[in-house]
């Protein structure tokens, strides 16, 4: 790793730390072209050793570098490893280094950068075999387990009685996911997280009653241990319920432990799915397109593909709604999403004080493997580009959470 020798080359690496690359909208990227020193060099602007600090664990420095083609080999790494030590040692720890603890830090951490199989970079945990922890199914928990959210518990009584909801509860035999296999969701909370499931499914029902239809067939996409895909298995009409995620855990988890009419898929990041054209009456994702930073059109064309003539498409995003809703969260040391874009974009906060960029932008915290980035839609650029793929029917703003709902059909 070189570093700048003159202040030119200086200010090119600053631009490098800190631009944002719409991907979809950058009409030529060839990230081979760039000189090698522009990708890792450290911001000079901000060299409190507290800083570099901040940012060593990121393995990327330019936000949104694409994947090298093939990992380095291990002579170049031993070679990198000794040059930042050299550079770098003493600032990331403002104290003399030992050099023999460091170069073993930074060689675990490159060797947790590569994929353990080629599997593992275009999909997630591809070996993995851990036995998960199951908590016990909705039917066995006190009911007022369910009612630890207010806004939750008043969506849900807002489409159904307490008699509708207390059986649905009753219905559902199957083992909630214990909270590592659950994505974040309610933590602690296993009744709040089912509900938050029922709501997402309430609110999909809604959108399709307004359409006038009952859907017969699902496809939940990056639907985890199904949060969402459970309801429409145990409470819908729904005789085929798709679910696809690309991490293998979660697929293995919704084989073994939801009900039968339930389709399990292991994804890639490549975009095709084994489902049928015209067959499915609902496509959802939640919390998928805010992390899809390649091939975003692909799985749209694929979406698309799949949705039968009148069915309903309902997929969440980050847009200016989500943007308004984080600046005046900006100082909440909890807002996962603010502190996540931060490392990799210090000047981010300064940024939400400003209008959201009319564009797609992606902002990404690692270059290796996939779901590595958070993603952000103006409705402007949803319009463009969605709407060549799909009728736009609306946006909800921050229908789920702090994102918003796009609701599309076919042409
Ligand atoms: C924030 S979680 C949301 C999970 C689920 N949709 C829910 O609402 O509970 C995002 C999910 O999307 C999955 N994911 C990310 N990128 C994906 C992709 N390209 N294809 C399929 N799943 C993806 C992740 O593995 C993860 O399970």
């Amino acid at each position: 790793m070189a570093k700048p020798t003159n202040s030119s080359s200086m200010d090119q690496a600053r631009k490098v730390q800190s631009t944002i690359v719409p991907i979809e909208d950058t009409p030529l990227r060839r990230p081979y072209l760039k000189p090698k020193n522009q990708s890792v060099e450290v911001d000079q602007t901000a060299t409190s050793s507290r800083h570099v600090a901040a940012n060593r664990s990121m393995p990327t420095v330019a936000a949104a570098e694409e994947k090298p083609a093939s990992m380095p080999s291990e002579s170049t790494l031993a070679m990198v490893t000794a040059e930042v030590i050299e550079r770098l040692g003493d600032q990331l720890t403002n104290q003399p280094v030992d050099k023999a603890t460091l170069k073993q830090y930074v060689r675990e951490q490159l060797g947790q950068w590569r994929p353990m199989a080629w599997e593992d970079d275009i999909s997630r945990n591809t070996l993995d075999a851990k036995p998960y922890e199951n908590l016990a199914s909705p039917a066995s928990l006190e009911s007022d387990q369910f009612y630890g959210s207010k806004d939750f518990v008043q969506y849900a009584l807002s489409k159904i009685d307490d008699d509708q909801l207390k059986s649905m509860i009753a219905k559902d035999i199957y083992p909630i996911p214990c909270a590592e296999d659950r994505e974040g969701y309610s933590p602690g909370y296993d009744g709040v997280y089912w509900m938050s499931g029922l709501v997402d499914y309430l609110k999909i029902m809604e959108v399709c009653e307004r359409f006038g239809l009952l859907p017969r067939s699902c496809f939940d996409f990056g639907c985890a241990t199904g949060r969402v895909l459970r309801h429409f298995a145990v409470q819908s009409n729904c005789e085929t319920v798709w679910g696809s995620d690309i991490n293998r855990r979660h697929v293995r988890w919704l084989q073994e432990f939801m009900p039968e009419k339930v389709r399990p898929v292991f994804n890639h990041c490549i975009p095709t799915l084994p489902i049928p054209d015209g067959s499915v009456d609902v496509v959802s994702a939640f919390s998928v397109f805010t992390h899809i930073d390649t091939f975003e059109t692909c799985w749209l064309a694929e979406l698309n593909r799949i949705l039968s003539n009148k069915g309903v498409c309902y997929l969440t995003v980050h847009n200016e709604a989500t943007w308004e809703v984080l600046r005046e969260e900006i100082d909440n040391p909890k807002n996962r999403l603010v502190q996540s874009i931060r490392r990799v974009d210090p000047n981010f906060t300064d940024k939400l004080m400003g209008p959201m960029p009319d564009q797609r932008t992606v902002w990404r915290f690692t270059n290796f493997g996939p779901y590595r980035a958070q993603v952000f839609h103006s409705n402007n650029y949803l319009q463009r580009v969605w709407g060549r793929f799909f009728h736009i029917e609306e946006i909800l703003p921050c229908h789920h959470v702090r994102q918003s709902v796009v609701v599309l059909r076919k042409k």
